[in-house]
């Protein structure tokens, strides 16, 4: 917790700060006995049985976006309030993305790798060839905040926005958080999104219906050409599909912040060239995690002394 945020909440509340290790459940358990607020990270497992043994428990503040670490059916059954962090860090993520972008389709990170090992033996016309981003179609899945403004950025790079929406389908208007316009989109199902999109971002979260939705049979319906950029949840990848298809050459690359089984990563991709790997950096800027963490705390402040919370999930 920024010292700042941490003094906000320490003038409204006793705070019991954990400091190291995330809580296994018992110990959250034990920890969240006598709590009525509870601050968590995504990598908090939030689970029925430590909501069920938290009698005075009044909110759950989770730091960031997604909150599938936290079982919301227990906590509405028992009335707990449950916020996220929207807003805050949908500019630092939708930078990232493109960070991502940028770096496996100009091979950057390959690059660097290359060099690094004393592998570069100087320049010649046809080396490390990558790919240009301008007429091509960026594929967006998850048109939500962050899915909009990677959309946004990508008309700086002169390229044409496909979304998948499981119900519309023709042209639609993308509007920013003010409702003005910025551009459009053309809105298809999934299946023709992967097939004719040359990058394919995924900004949905992660629910029964998203996990490993890009599986093998998604990924063969890709370009050959194209790239696969994740940095929403990883298990909405398969990453052993994944991993299969980019040593076969079924996509030309991929790049990924999140995984699986954080912070664990496939030892297949490890091993690739044609991936990047960043480790879960979404969100990950000062002035981005203390707006996350900021917000956090007002909406336990508020809950706790009988307000409405600032972003309750809906
Ligand atoms: C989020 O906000 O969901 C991020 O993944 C946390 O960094």
């Amino acid at each position: 917790m920024p010292s700042v945020v941490m003094q906000r909440l320490e003038d409204s509340c006793d705070v019991d700060l954990n400091e190291g290790a995330d809580l296994t459940e018992d110990q959250l358990i034990a920890r969240l006995r006598d709590k009525q607020g509870l601050v968590s990270v995504f990598t908090n497992q939030v689970t029925r049985r430590a909501i069920e043994s938290a009698p005075q428990l009044r909110v759950i503040a989770n730091v960031a976006v997604g909150y599938n670490n936290i079982d919301l059916q227990a906590a509405r059954e028992r009335g707990i309030v449950v916020t996220n962090t929207p807003d805050v860090l949908t500019e630092a993520t939708a930078n990232l993305t493109w960070a991502l972008i940028l770096d496996i389709t100009r091979r950057v990170s390959e690059g660097d790798r290359l060099v690094r090992r004393g592998g570069w033996k100087g320049w010649t016309f046809n080396f490390m060839l990558g790919s240009d981003l301008a007429g091509k179609q960026l594929g967006v899945v998850g048109m939500g905040r962050i899915g909009r403004a990677v959309a946004r950025r990508a008309q700086a790079f002169d390229m044409r926005i496909a979304c998948f929406s499981p119900r519309a389908s023709g042209r639609v208007s993308l509007l920013d958080d003010e409702g003005t316009e910025f551009g459009s989109a053309e809105s298809m199902p999934l299946d023709r999104l992967l097939a004719t999109s040359d990058v394919v971002t995924l900004h949905c979260p992660l629910t029964d219906e998203t996990r490993h939705l890009i599986n093998q049979t998604a990924l063969a319906r890709m370009k050959r050409s194209a790239y696969l950029i994740n940095a929403a949840r990883g298990p909405v990848v398969d990453e052993a599909a994944l991993a299969w298809a980019l040593k076969s050459r079924l996509i030309a690359g991929a790049a990924l912040d999140v995984y699986e089984r954080e912070p664990e990563v496939q030892q297949e991709l490890l091993a690739l060239e044609n991936v990047v790997l960043s480790p879960h950096l979404g969100s990950s800027t000062t002035e981005t995690r203390v707006a996350m963490a900021d917000l956090a705390a007002l909406n336990v402040i508020a809950v706790l002394t009988g307000q409405a919370a600032v972003t309750p999930v809906p």
